[in-house]
């Protein structure tokens, strides 16, 4: 009888506890064995000579086919998840935003039915709660035993955003019930001052998107959100924390003891301010929410990964054409749609940039790409390491590569990517979902619909 399916062989494993040389044998999706030589000659036999084997990346914050600004998030959960592949990420889990009216368990079947046959990988939902009651209150400990078992609440944006006693009441009906609560911190007053003062001062370019979203704006929202979920006794994530101002609030937070995990992306590592003066309106590019923020923010926030104050780097990926969609905001800037793309670069630009630099070792990388998220989000031991037991997915990954991010060679279905021109040494060569082989070589080998929706687990606090 057949041991294993697949044997990748002679490649160095790397988990967020160890790096090691071993052969991984899977079997029916499942890693099976860890070892020396292992031998089938009825299994597919992949050599990683040379090569990292990282588990699959997880990415916990994508915003596929997402109504916002009146228009709609350009990659669906076909193109995204392709894009999320060929760069090495075997799960993400998306928000699905509860329109006004709709019930929790609506708002669900909504993403399902963008979602379902149509992903190429694996994928959860944490919900968007926009229109709390008692009565979406309390369904949500049923969301949760469903497997929904993350939420997250806006603290600013006209249509999406909650009050504090809103965020309150959440927190309590998620601790109690084994779910997580993950703000969107930002000050809903000040930007809506500073906004309304720009644009009757005539100043509706870009870069006034940014100057209307100033880091105290943040950081306020940040210290709040932190202090109404002490009160609640309640664990709580800080979603795209983007500034050391705030992370000065979180790493506060954390010495005190209180349960407060962030993420930050890539985006606001290695981009800045600046990048809003680019003229004929491409500025937009970089319109998202927080928005980038000044050089002397990038270095704290690389010191916040490596030390543990931040535990995950998601994307944040909401990407939008500079044709039709960015440009709807030409005439001014509180009309240019929110987010940007990245699903795809994530690994290969936190490798480069963080192992590369020795800002990051690896162990630190595979926690913060694939171990935490999962954890975090219940989907660990199943997902984010490579374990007897384990699902099957893997990226193999080549440290010798040299690459450019060029918008040309991504999947991404958008018109520009903000990393355009990046260098990168590393980039994942294979991609292997449940002990399939999804990607070789950055052409996707999978196929539609074979992404399995992940009911997840309670948070493990980290
Ligand atoms: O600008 C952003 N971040 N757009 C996506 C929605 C959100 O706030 O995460
Ligand atoms: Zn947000
Ligand atoms: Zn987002």
């Amino acid at each position: 009888m057949k041991m294993y399916d697949m044997i990748i062989k002679n490649g160095t494993i790397v988990t967020a506890s160890d790096v090691f040389k071993a052969d991984v044998g899977v079997k029916n999706g499942v890693i099976v064995a860890l070892g020396n030589n292992l031998k089938d000659d009825g299994a597919d036999t992949i050599d990683a000579e040379g090569k990292y084997v990282f588990p699959g990346g997880i990415d916990v914050h994508t915003h596929l086919e997402m109504p916002f600004g009146g228009t709609v998030s350009s990659d669906d959960f076909t193109t995204g998840t392709i894009a999320a592949a060929c760069g090495g990420t075997t799960t993400i889990i998306d928000f699905a935003v509860q329109a006004k009216g709709q019930s929790l368990e609506q708002t669900a079947e909504t993403w399902h039915k963008k979602a379902d046959g149509k992903a190429v990988i694996d994928y959860g939902f944490h919900i968007a709660i926009t229109d709390m009651n008692e009565d979406i209150l309390n369904e949500m400990p049923k969301a949760i035993k469903n497997g929904y078992s993350s939420f997250k609440l806006f603290m600013t944006y006209d249509g999406l955003r909650v009050n504090d006693d809103v965020l309150l009441k959440a927190l309590i009906m998620a601790k109690e019930n084994g779910g997580l609560i993950c703000v969107h911190a930002e000050n809903y007053y000040i930007i809506n001052y500073l906004v309304k003062k720009f644009l009757k001062e005539g100043k509706v370019e870009p870069k006034y998107h940014a100057l209307s979203r100033p880091t105290v704006a943040e950081a306020e929202a940040v210290s709040r959100a932190i202090k109404i979920a002490s009160l609640a006794d309640a664990p709580l994530y800080i979603v795209h924390l983007s500034c050391k101002e705030s992370l000065i609030e979180l790493a506060r937070a954390r010495a005190q003891g209180l349960p407060v995990m962030a993420e930050t992306c890539p985006q606001y590592l290695l981009l800045s301010e600046e990048r809003y003066e680019e003229s004929d309106f491409m500025g937009a590019k970089y319109v998202m929410s927080p928005p980038l923020r000044s050089k002397d923010n990038l270095e704290p926030l690389w010191d916040g990964i490596a030390r543990g104050d931040i535990q995950v780097v998601s994307t944040d990926h909401c990407p939008f054409f500079l044709k039709g969609q960015k440009e709807l905001g030409r005439e001014s800037f509180n009309k240019i749609p929110n987010g940007a793309p990245g699903i795809e670069a994530r690994m290969a630009l936190l490798y480069t940039n963080g192992v590369g630099t020795g800002k990051l070792s690896l162990q630190r990388f595979v926690e913060v790409t694939a171990t935490n998220p999962a954890k975090i989000f219940g989907l660990y031991p199943s997902k984010g390491t490579i374990a007897v037991g384990s699902d099957a997915d893997m990226v193999l990954f080549d440290p010798n590569v040299k690459k450019r991010v060029e918008k040309s060679e991504l999947h991404e279905n958008v018109d520009y990517t903000p990393y355009e021109g990046f260098e990168m040494t590393g980039y994942p060569v294979m991609t292997i979902l449940r002990g399939k082989v999804i990607v070789e070589e950055n052409h996707f080998v999978g196929q539609k619909g074979a992404g399995k929706f992940i009911r997840r687990q309670s948070p493990i606090l980290l």
